[in-house]
């Protein structure tokens, strides 16, 4: 279905997260931390870890179904598909195997890779679709499994990750535009804070001709310098979208920040002058689940009552490449 759309509203949200949940004693057992550690300097007290049966298609499709029922429209109503991950289950990307698990078969879909960044890159992206009347509805995943890849010996930073898909439904609406504002960085000059690089080995073809044969590594991460970046870089975007959507920090209802860390997320209240009641985070059961925390937070908070239709919601997404953006809109039709 092709309209022309004059904005677009945000009408739908569902998550999913593996059943299977690993604390900090837990953790403990693995390398040398202590709940107490991770709990005062991250806020971070379970995480969930896919099993190696589960995959993030399926993850994704099972958040992609909740916020298309919560939509009111059907699969078959769907015109495009973004997935937000840096773990597919495919190097070719996974989001058409999503679009066969839920049977979306009219739309087109494909993955979009901006690391935490990539559920505010995905929104900007879907919204230009659905802004020039290309596409009327279209479904954005942000999902993954970065279990997958995380040095499992390395307590600086296995303590952080957790695994997740979330989900939004955004629709062309001839009223008025509820995407607000947003603003998109990415800076790679400091690409080497954060990574999951791929290493391949020469593999002599024949002579002369070599390819490198490999694999990606484990994340590494300089997390003090992640950290720093944040706190510094959150604030700033926020405020530049918060401007682009003539609005004041005032006028938030609520921030939903990647989830990446509790202190990150009160540096960054504490200087927009943001209440802690208006700070949306689930952080304590999920650790940081990137692409997937944002809309995981969000559908939580739409289920529980507390975002109701037309709330202000100011998000931010930041991480590896680095990138960082904002994004503010009102929840729903
Ligand atoms: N348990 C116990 N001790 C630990 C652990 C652990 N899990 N991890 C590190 N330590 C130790 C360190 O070895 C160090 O000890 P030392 O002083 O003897 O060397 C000490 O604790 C302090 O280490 P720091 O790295 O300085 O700790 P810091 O307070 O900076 O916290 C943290 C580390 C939590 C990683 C923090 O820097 C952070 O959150 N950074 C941001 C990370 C982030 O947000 N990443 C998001 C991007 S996500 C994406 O895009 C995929």
């Amino acid at each position: 279905m092709k309209r022309l759309g004059a904005g677009i509203a945000i009408t739908g949200s569902g998550s999913a997260a593996p059943a299977r949940v690993l604390t900090n004693q837990d953790l403990s057992q693995i390398v040398e931390t202590s709940d107490e550690w991770i709990r005062t300097r991250t806020g971070i007290e379970t995480r969930h870890l896919a099993s190696a049966s589960e995959s993030l298609s399926q993850l994704s499709a099972q958040a992609a179904k909740e916020a298309i029922a919560m939509a009111g429209i059907t699969p078959a109503e769907i015109d495009l598909i973004i997935l937000a991950t840096s773990t597919a289950d495919d190097l070719f990307g996974s989001a058409s195997q999503i679009q066969s698990l839920i049977g979306a078969a009219n739309a087109v879909a494909f993955d979009l890779t901006a690391a935490c960044s990539g559920f505010v890159f995905g929104l900007a992206v879907a919204s230009q679709f659905i802004r020039t009347g290309v596409y009327q509805n279209a479904l954005l995943i942000g999902a993954d499994i970065l279990s997958r890849w995380v040095d499992w010996s390395d307590r600086r930073t296995c303590v952080l990750f957790g695994d997740g898909a979330g989900a939004v439904v955004c629709q062309g609406t001839k009223s008025s535009d509820r995407l607000l504002g947003f603003e998109l960085y990415s800076n790679g000059d400091q690409n080497d804070c954060l990574n999951s690089a791929y290493q391949g080995q020469p593999k002599t073809l024949i002579e002369g001709v070599s390819v490198g044969l490999g694999t990606y590594q484990p994340i590494t991460m300089n997390g003090r310098e992640v950290y720093r970046f944040a706190v510094a870089k959150v604030p700033e975007v926020i405020e530049k979208a918060l401007f682009r959507a003539n609005l004041t920090t005032e006028q938030i209802d609520w921030l939903i920040l990647h989830q990446a860390n509790q202190r990150i997320m009160d540096a960054v209240a504490k200087r927009l002058n943001i209440p802690p009641e208006k700070v949306i985070s689930n952080l304590a059961e999920y650790g940081n689940t990137s692409a997937a925390s944002i809309p995981l937070a969000l559908d939580e908070a739409v289920r529980q009552g507390k975002i109701q239709a037309r709330d202000i919601i100011a998000t931010s997404g930041f991480g590896a490449g680095l990138t960082w953006g904002a994004a503010i809109f009102r929840w729903g039709r």
